[in-house]
């Protein structure tokens, strides 16, 4: 702890100095930070997990996301690599450069186009009523764990042609991964254990839909599918599963979670928003402009270069920071102001370029049913402070595990 610094006091200063998103001090003191950095050193470097830059502001982040060739994904999604030597390659769109990453991706562009979101919708209206059903006599409820939790998942396994009632399983894995750290064999046993459990499900599923295919899923999209003129393998399959479902679930729910929270606590905007429900659209993007659930994401350079006056050399890592893209004053007025009427509001949430999120229309849509039904049927919940529940490590996921709340008790509607 820096010198005159008290037990309990935040070092803001002496944070970004040594920053380290995995540190709980992240969570907690997210917004603090970055704005600290954007404004002190926006292109700062840390020598945490063998030293890496962080951008924070938009131009900046925008100058790396926009060149792919500078710019790579090759040294993974994650700082320190989540990458294994020895490890199968990945052929997730999201962890390849262009334009490797378009072939995949096209294969999964139709299940999220316009027109799937269209079919989609009456499903997911009648999924998020059913799940209020399920606790609105009540009076309490845990909004994530009731309610984004199982939305996402259902509709999710859903698009994907897996059976929907295997719902749990899949997002009882997920819950413990992201909840109180375990030493680090124990977690990597339990990661193993899940990869293994994920996979067989995947490859089940692939075998039965061979004879049987769920029209128009994912799954069978994949068994069609052809990359250079040949069908996919194992691997290829796999590692595009992993990368729809689960960017399907968590963000989604992190969302939802913080933007309850936050209306909770500021019940003027709450009662604004619902009392101009065809505000929605806006309201949503704006959730996604200030509660940023996957707050950045790293890439490599690939030659020497320069971001903001400051020399990258060949080989670094740089981690844009969407989250502070997103408060950045030289691009949004009033950064800090939650405003369900901002427009434009061209917030960097879902990235952009080659690799903008496959599936934000579908979080779209999802946030958008899923807030309206809280607002109109639960109109009056209070969130049980002392029962939230941060997820811990913020480095790829910014939100809650849990967001209790009591309310009003209201009718089944169906
Ligand atoms: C709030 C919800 C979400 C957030 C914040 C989010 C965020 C992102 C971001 C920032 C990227 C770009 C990554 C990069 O530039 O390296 C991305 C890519 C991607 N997302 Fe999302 N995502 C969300 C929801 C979803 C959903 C619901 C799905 C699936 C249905 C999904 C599937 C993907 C895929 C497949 C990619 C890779 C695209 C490519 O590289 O071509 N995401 N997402």
């Amino acid at each position: 702890m820096a010198e005159g610094i008290q037990p309990g006091e935040f070092d803001v200063a002496a944070f970004a100095r040594r920053f380290d998103h995995h540190a709980r001090e992240y969570s907690d003191h997210l917004n603090e930070i970055l704005d600290h950095m954007r404004e002190q050193c926006p292109v700062a470097h840390t020598d945490a997990y063998g030293g890496f830059w962080v951008l924070t502001r938009y131009e900046d982040v925008l100058q790396v996301v926009r060149d792919d060739e500078t710019f790579s994904l090759k040294a993974g999604l994650s700082i320190p690599s989540n990458r294994q030597p020895g490890d199968p390659p990945s052929f997730r769109p999201g962890d390849l450069d262009p334009p490797e990453s378009f072939k995949y991706r096209s294969i999964l562009e139709p299940l999220v186009s316009p027109s799937a979101l269209a079919k989609l919708d009456p499903f997911v209206r009648k999924t998020a009523r059913d799940l209020v059903d399920g606790f609105v006599e009540k009076g309490e409820a845990d909004l994530v764990q009731d309610l984004a939790v199982p939305l996402t998942a259902i509709v999710t396994l859903h698009i994907a042609g897996l059976p929907e009632q295997d719902w749990p399983r899949h997002v009882a894995e997920r819950r413990e991964a992201n909840s109180k750290p375990l030493p680090p064999e124990e977690e990597m046993r339990r990661v193993m254990e899940r990869f293994e459990w994920s996979r067989r499900a995947y490859l089940d599923a692939w075998e039965k839909q061979r004879e049987n295919p769920v029209e128009g899923g994912l799954v069978a999209r994949l068994i069609d599918a052809r990359v250079d003129g040949r069908p996919l393998t194992e691997d290829e399959y796999i590692s595009m599963m992993i990368n729809f479902v689960v960017g399907g679930l968590e963000t989604t729910q992190a969302l939802l979670g913080s933007s309850w929270v936050h209306l909770a606590r500021n019940p003027y905007q709450r009662e604004d928003l619902r009392q101009n429900l065809d505000l929605m659209p806006a309201a949503v993007e704006e959730m996604l402009r200030c509660f940023s659930p996957q707050p950045g994401l790293p890439r490599i350079a690939t030659r020497d270069t320069a971001i903001g006056g400051q020399t990258i050399r060949e080989g670094e890592k740089v981690f844009m920071s969407w989250a502070s893209a997103n408060r950045d004053a030289a691009k949004f007025d009033d950064p800090d102001r939650f405003d369900i009427r901002r427009k434009p509001n061209r917030h960097l949430t879902f990235g952009t370029g080659a690799h903008l999120c496959l599936g934000r229309n579908l979080t779209r849509l999802e946030a958008q049913i899923c807030m309206t039904e809280v607002l109109t049927r639960l109109p009056d919940y209070r969130v049980v402070e002392e029962g939230l529940e941060r997820i811990p490590d913020s480095s790829t996921l910014y939100g809650y595990l849990s967001v209790p709340v009591t309310f009003t008790p209201g009718r089944k509607a169906g």
